[in-house]
């Protein structure tokens, strides 16, 4: 029955399809989780959201991969936690903008995985330790901006 092995074979190819539109369509997901222990405020505005790409501060392409965040001057909303590592996963950002916050903790080495990252500004924080070694990969890399207060 040659049909039967070409549905089956076709079906395969769609759930195949639709698992890699899952893996791509994830982003909003990581960031929602990478934001767990920030205000409730933020998580609730960006939370659960499948589609998260209209919020304030984040900007995505057109497949809704999250290609900028933004969150600066916002003491109120990220509050003095560090950032969290989750971010390192979000593979297709371009831009990461969390100046004039009031952070804490030490910078992420999952940064160092953002290889599409091309402004990294980390300004007027309150981090500490080191650049971590893993940020080298940043190949990408057009503007860096850390001056830790
Ligand atoms: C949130 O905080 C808890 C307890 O401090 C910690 O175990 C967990 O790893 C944190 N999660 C994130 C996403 O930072
Ligand atoms: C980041 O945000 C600050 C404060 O809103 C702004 O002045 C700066 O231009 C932004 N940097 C980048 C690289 O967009």
């Amino acid at each position: 029955m040659p049909s039967k092995y070409l549905y089956f074979i076709l079906a395969n190819i769609f759930l195949f399809g639709l698992n890699i539109q899952n893996v791509l369509a994830n982003d909003c997901e990581i960031l929602t989780n990478a934001l767990t222990n920030f205000s409730s405020n933020l998580k609730t505005q960006i939370g659960g959201a499948k589609n998260c790409c209209w919020q304030k501060g984040v900007a995505c392409n057109s497949e809704k991969q999250i290609v900028s965040l933004e969150f600066t001057d916002s003491y109120s909303v990220l509050g003095n936690k560090g950032i969290p590592s989750e971010i390192g996963n979000l593979l297709n950002l371009e831009k990461l903008n969390l100046s004039y916050n009031s952070m804490n903790g030490e910078l992420p080495s999952s940064i160092g995985k953002l290889k599409n990252l091309k402004f990294l500004n980390l300004k007027d924080n309150h981090f500490e330790g080191y650049i971590p070694y893993e940020y080298k990969n940043l190949e990408n890399l057009e503007t860096l901006y850390v001056f830790f207060l």
